[in-house]
């Protein structure tokens, strides 16, 4: 089977695929830490954009979260933004993690509680307000392709010696098209024995969350590179990880449904499907650059107490080193409003690279 039917397998397979199958993931008890499990400095930093958002909008507004994972992002944002949202809806197709996300918001005061609503496919109706995805886009399914001396050539998966293993054939039509398209965009040919990957996915995903968004804007956060550098003929093993436990590896055929397995994301494609969808690519930075621009060091200096101080400076390094989150994890901002200054991207914005 193609690649992408295997990760999506492995990911989404009922009852059995990582995200669907109840165990515990997020944290330091589970197998990797996002921004929002690593305290409340993103989602406070966040609140603040997102506040600037609403003042602009200027109307009640509706919050989108897709893959809300814990649900730590939502439950600190409802608490932390000044200008509360009349609807904070959660696209999540993860029956376990509807459950975790709920557990999570039981904490909640009842009127912040009852404006959260569980959604399959994103609202019919159109509303004003804002998207946020954190890390959802690095778990859509991707597709690999390998260049090989005899041409172009697609990763499948097929069962060996008891054993899953990789194969090259033949790429099927929608995959030679996206690497026609893609190689328009590169400066040098890709050499042989190149492997990378595209997700077909991503365009339509971001076509069909943002569809019913008559007024704001999306927030995509991730991995991942503008496409100029994610294709680089030097990053020749693609992007392709793997979490289990807090070690990172790149088998994707060890423990499937009981691992994480993710890819970097082509900022690039993703803004322009953001386009294609009638959005203007309102910034693209750094997290370093986004949080630290919305103020993230203030919480650290208005501390309470030293040991206050302490954790949260922990939770800064975490968030803006270039060593650790800072540098790799991108914020994406699209827009469907006439003014959209966002002071996330007042530091340093690098839609250029884009
Ligand atoms: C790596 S987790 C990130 C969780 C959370 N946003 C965070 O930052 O902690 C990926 C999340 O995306 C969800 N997801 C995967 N595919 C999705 C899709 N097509 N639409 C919406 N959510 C999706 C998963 O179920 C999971 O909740």
């Amino acid at each position: 089977m193609p690649f992408d039917r295997y990760m999506a397998m492995a990911l989404y397979e009922p009852g059995l695929g990582y995200y669907v199958n109840g165990l515990h993931k997020f944290g330091l008890s589970g197998d990797f830490v996002t921004a929002p499990e690593e305290g409340s400095l993103f989602a406070a930093a966040l609140a603040r954009q997102i506040d600037e958002i609403a003042e602009v909008l200027g109307e009640p507004y509706t919050i989108l979260e897709p893959g809300a994972g814990s649900g730590a992002l939502a439950r600190d944002l409802l608490l932390g933004l000044k200008d509360k949202p009349s609807r904070y809806l959660i696209l999540e197709p993860s029956a376990a993690l509807r459950q975790v996300q709920r557990d999570t918001l039981s904490t909640l005061p009842s009127a912040l509680q009852a404006c959260v609503g569980w959604l399959d496919a994103p609202p019919e109706e159109s509303f004003t307000g804002v998207i946020i995805a954190n890390e959802v886009a690095d778990a859509l399914p991707v597709s690999i392709f390998e260049i090989t001396d005899k041409g172009l050539r697609e990763r499948c998966v097929k069962l060996g010696n008891q054993r899953l293993e990789w194969s090259l054939e033949l790429p099927r039509p929608r995959l030679k098209q996206a690497f026609e398209e893609l190689t328009q965009h590169l400066n040098e040919a890709l050499p042989v024995g190149y492997f990378s990957e595209i997700s077909l996915d991503l365009p339509g995903w971001i076509e069909t969350i943002s569809r019913p968004l008559q007024k704001g804007a999306v927030l995509l956060v991730d991995y991942g590179y503008p496409r100029s550098e994610y294709y680089l003929p030097a990053r020749a093993t693609g992007t392709l990880i793997c979490h289990f436990r807090h070690r990172a590896y790149f088998d994707p055929f060890v423990w499937p449904g009981l691992t994480d397995i993710s890819a970097w994301v082509d900022f690039s494609a993703a803004a322009e499907a953001g386009q294609r969808a009638g959005l203007d690519v309102a910034g693209f930075a750094t997290q370093a650059d986004f949080l630290l621009a919305l103020g993230a060091h203030q919480c650290v200096e208005q501390a309470e107490d030293e040991q206050s101080r302490l954790r949260l400076a922990g939770e800064l390094k975490r968030l803006i080193l270039p060593g650790e989150m800072g540098e790799k994890f991108k914020m994406l901002a699209l827009s469907r409003l006439a003014d959209c200054r966002l002071s996330g991207m007042s530091e340093r914005d690098q839609r250029l690279r884009l």
